[in-house]
């Protein structure tokens, strides 16, 4: 037995559900539809999150970074696939979705690949509305967690965005930031977001994606202790 009891991470008994990464939708058996998206800032919270203790689940689309360590990742291609994979993972303690999930998907996959038809017309691409993941677990009277944060990626009217996410999915906190290509987040190493939420909203300065990771994290768990849960 340890001669003394080491202070239990701040984390310790709590789930975070975590998504990451892109989602792809196919549109033939060669082609599909995605966001750009490296996964980088929704694995770093779930490694930050495994690391002060938590159980972590995520769900990450795909992407080309490993799995954190000491995580229960859940690999999936499209949104409705991440959307089933959620609902399973849950109840959690806080949800984090983090990823860019495509907002539509073809409304039929074709079972071969769409080849030239020789009449210089392309074919139509026929869309329709995926599953809005982090709206359906906001609205979710049982399995809503605790505390519920998204991300709004924006190249233009970055709070107004934000805001409205909030209201209509039902979030507590949005995490914002700004990926018009002059700012070299989208696939970098550096990001630098608002945390926008019903108290206000909070700049924080351009950190590594380590680093917002940890902070988030350190913010989640001041706030799982204030609200005395
Ligand atoms: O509306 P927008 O896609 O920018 O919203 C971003 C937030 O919503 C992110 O937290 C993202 O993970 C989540 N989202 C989702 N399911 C969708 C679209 C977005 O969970 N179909």
């Amino acid at each position: 037995t340890p001669s003394r009891d080491l202070p239990e991470l701040p984390l310790a008994g709590r789930h975070f559900l975590i998504t990451s990464g892109p989602t792809h939708e196919p549109i033939d058996p060669v082609r599909y539809i995605a966001n750009r998206s490296s996964g980088k800032q929704g694995h770093a919270i779930a490694a930050a999150a495994a690391a002060d203790g938590a159980q972590v689940t995520l769900v990450s689309g795909p992407v080309a970074i490993p799995d954190p360590q000491g995580v229960a990742v859940v690999h999936v291609e499209t949104a409705e696939q991440m959307l089933a994979a959620v609902t399973k993972a849950l109840p959690a303690d806080v949800a984090i979705m983090a990823a860019a999930v495509a907002d539509w998907r073809a409304s039929s996959e074709g079972a071969q690949k769409i080849k030239k038809d020789g009449s210089g017309q392309p074919p139509a691409l026929n869309l329709v509305e995926n599953p809005d993941i982090l709206a359906t677990i906001g609205h979710h009277e049982r399995l809503r967690p605790r505390l519920l944060v998204g991300f709004a990626a924006e190249t233009q009217n970055l709070l107004e965005n934000a805001r409205g996410k909030l209201e209509r999915k039902r979030a507590d906190w949005i995490v914002a930031n700004d990926v018009s290509p002059e700012t070299g987040v989208m696939g970098g190493d550096a990001n630098t977001v608002r945390i926008v939420s019903a108290e206000g909203i909070e700049d924080w300065p351009n950190l590594d994606k380590t680093e917002v990771a940890r902070r988030l994290v350190a913010r989640i768990a001041d706030y799982l202790k204030s609200q005395g849960a």
